[in-house]
């Protein structure tokens, strides 16, 4: 291929920028004098610490929470916190060792654990949070208490989840170039171009319009690289040394320092009538966001939303709360808190189910969000809304893995098979806030097509459907374009690529775009909305029947001119109340999965082997492209559900942190539901994160189906498998 990723290149003259960070989770530190340093390693051209930065040593994704330092001032709140960068050259900054350093530390107690954070004697964090919250979210609507009351069969429970490293193939990497008229450029791996040019600029000290930003391809981010990390560092090394500098993340200095999936304690009660109808709903969640606040608010507003799943419920209490903890921060991870709080939701339908004997396929079918419902937040969802037809392509693979389980279980032995289902719905964009994205398409008088668009690809796939989607508004093929993509001087803002947005919003941008530039041309060559589109050289061909008119681009347009179309789509939502009562999102994207797995009752392990996963994506306009994505989302979501625990100081490395490798995956089946979205381009909405929501759900469902057993704590390793057997039998 001949994409560069991040630490594929920088400028020949670039020194290397390598950050010490803190061993210790909770300590106040005094930096000595680093004469001898300098003496000693004559190569070394600077050691940067927290007073060098040129401008606001602090960062954060949100506008008022501003509450990362870039390098450590006097005190450290986790342990990888960043505390001086050594700028040289590689060898001689390498050479430099721990000992070497003039830091003289001061130990505290850190805060571990949500419990610990919330106990009302525990020294702040952050002394602006005295009580260690971060923030709250609640969604509620109807009487929950008296539906509680009448209910027919109540079930409740509670689930508990580790921190989860993003395990992108990719560090972070990337350089930053001071230029010749004060501006400075970054080349980076990135998922979010704008918030890092933004924070650049203030970190650096300069005005955000005086920052490029190029982000390089991705080696994958999964919300990861939806963080700040090494961009505004590098920004203000390259103003403080006058020369381009760059730096490559080690695998552990990755996975040590950047954020995490927030860990979650989730407790929650479902109430059901006679027939099976969820009549009540309730559950608490509290996510340790780490020592700074991240992307834990975006957490804890969309998990209230979404906690009591896809389905009708008229009575429903919704808590969250992000709190911190000197821990690893955590961040954006593929679903934002709603796989963790999906977990609870389907394992207490499943619960509620076989309190009245009712089949979870059925019971999930009678009580799916259909076209017309309200949500609990009070949104009527007027269309593409295709749960329920995601359970009816499972329908038959369900009845036929229920009957192989109980042919499987009817023979004596160790394995158990079990059979699971979870359900999803998320939606697509940020909640209940403006998200616009902007596209722009050119034809110049040559009939050179190209598509500037500012969404930054991230290995998904959004740089080839963004440009299947305005080729095909367009009415020309894709290879008839140029294409620039994710530059801040060249592109416009097309939004974080996050929340499963770009192919819905972006995607939207450029089809408007091309639909906009094919207006221009019909209207040159005076023809109808339904005629056909071909370039020839300098010509374009307009085709209506067997009429067909030339519009000569050289005669319209000088040289250097070009004919433009041009797009911009912000997905309407209204703002949530008080009581979370409001429309936080354009469109939800809906899902079902089912699975089918061994349990080793004796050991504890467990193998997937089947999952067949049916998606509600609006309209699929890239298949193939679809499909990885459920893959992909499938794989993540059986590590974080059977494996992946990251535990700061004992976990940082891929040997002692365990993800899925192709050996662990199951047979995978994809049934694609398409039940256009009005809004969206052709149809489309998003799958990237709810590809994953329901894998974990799916699977722990499977493990009770196999077991009897509820799993309480993820990941379900083989210790905590057996103890949950064992804690059912007694
Ligand atoms: Mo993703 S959690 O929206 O980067």
């Amino acid at each position: 291929g001949s994409d560069q990723f991040g630490a594929d290149a920088a400028p020949a003259n670039a020194l290397w920028l390598r950050a010490i960070r803190s061993p210790h989770a909770r300590a106040r530190f005094e930096l000595g004098n680093f004469d001898a340093l300098y003496q000693r390693h004559p190569d070394l051209v600077k050691v940067l610490i927290a007073a060098d930065i040129p401008g606001e040593n602090s960062f954060g994704v949100y506008p008022d929470l501003k509450d990362q330092p870039v390098l450590a001032d006097g005190e450290v709140r986790y342990r990888g916190e960043a505390i001086l960068a050594l700028i040289g050259p590689r060898a001689a900054i390498a050479a430099i060792t721990a000992e070497e350093l003039p830091i003289i530390w001061s130990l505290e107690t850190p805060t571990v654990g949500i419990a610990a954070a919330t106990a009302s004697s525990v020294a702040p964090v952050h002394a602006t949070r005295p009580d260690n919250i971060l923030v709250h979210g609640n969604v509620e609507c109807g009487d929950v208490d008296a539906a509680f009351d009448a209910a027919a069969a109540v079930a409740e429970g509670e689930i508990q989840t580790a921190f989860v490293e993003h395990a992108y193939i990719e560090p972070e990497a990337g350089y930053a170039m001071p230029l010749a008229d004060g501006r400075i450029e970054i080349v980076a791996s990135t998922q979010t171009p704008y918030i890092d040019r933004d924070e650049a600029a203030r970190v650096a000290g300069i005005d955000p319009a005086q920052v490029r930003i190029i982000p390089t391809a991705c080696g994958g981010g999964f919300g990861g690289k939806l963080d700040v990390a090494l961009q505004p560092t590098l920004a203000a090394a390259a103003r403080v040394v006058g020369r381009p500098v760059r730096s490559i993340y080690s695998r552990i200095e990755s996975m040590a320092s950047t954020t995490k999936r927030h860990p979650a304690y989730i407790q929650g009660r479902i109430g059901v009538d006679g027939d099976g109808r969820i009549t009540a709903y309730e559950s608490s969640a509290d996510f340790n966001t780490g020592a700074y606040a991240s992307w834990g608010p975006t957490v804890a507003n969309r998990v209230p939303v979404h906690a009591a799943g896809p389905y009708r419920v008229s009575n429903v209490h919704n808590r969250s709360r992000a709190i911190y903890t000197n821990e690893t921060p955590a961040g954006a991870f593929r679903g934002f808190g709603v796989p963790q709080s999906a977990i609870l939701n389907e394992r207490l339908l499943d619960d509620a189910a076989e309190r009245i004997a009712m089949d979870r396929w059925d019971i999930r079918y009678l009580n799916a969000l259909r076209p017309g419902d309200a949500t609990v937040t009070g949104q009527v969802l007027k269309a593409s809304c295709g749960l329920a037809a995601c359970l009816d392509a499972l329908r038959e693979d369900w009845r036929a893995m229920l009957t192989r389980a109980s042919e499987h279980n009817a023979r004596d032995g160790v394995l158990r098979r079990g059979v699971g289902i979870g359900c999803m719905w998320y939606g697509c964009g940020n909640t209940s806030m403006s998200n616009p994205s902007s596209m722009r398409t050119t034809l110049d008088r040559n009939g050179r097509l190209t598509l500037f668009n500012g969404a930054a690809e991230i290995g998904q796939g959004s740089s080839t459907v963004i440009l299947q989607i305005c080729a095909d508004a367009l009415g020309l093929p894709v290879d008839a374009f140029d294409y620039v993509i994710g530059d801040t001087d060249r592109t416009a803002d097309a939004g974080k690529t996050s929340a499963s947005r770009q192919t819905f919003v972006s995607g939207k941008a450029a089809y408007l775009a091309g639909q906009d530039l094919r207006a221009k041309l019909l209207a040159a060559a005076e023809a109808g909305a339904d005629a056909s589109l071909n370039l020839d050289g300098s010509r374009v061909i307009v085709a209506e029947g067997d009429t067909k008119r030339e519009v000569e681009l050289t005669q319209y347009l000088d040289e250097g001119e070009v004919m433009e179309g041009v797009g911009s789509f912000d997905p309407p939502t209204k703002a949530l109340d008080e009581k979370g009562q409001g429309d936080p999102y354009a469109t939800y994207a809906f899902a079902a999965q089912i699975c089918e797995l061994d349990v080793d009752i004796e050991l504890g392990t467990v193998d997937v082997l089947r999952i067949v996963a049916a998606h509600d994506v609006g309209c699929a306009v890239n298949p193939t492209l679809v499909e990885g994505q459920i893959h992909g989302g499938i794989a993540q979501g059986l590590g974080m559900a059977l494996m992946e625990e990251f535990i700061p100081g004992r976990t940082e490395n891929l040997h002692d942190y365990l993800i899925p490798t192709v050996g662990d995956m199951p047979q995978i089946d994809i049934r694609l539901i398409e039940d256009p979205e009005p809004l969206g381009p052709f149809g489309a909405k998003g799958v990237g994160e709810p590809a994953l929501i329901p894998t974990p759900a799916a699977i722990l469902s499977a493990i009770h189906d196999a077991t009897g057993a509820w799993i309480d704590r993820i990941p379900a390793l083989p210790h905590r498998v057996r103890d949950a057997i064992r804690d059912t039998q007694l």
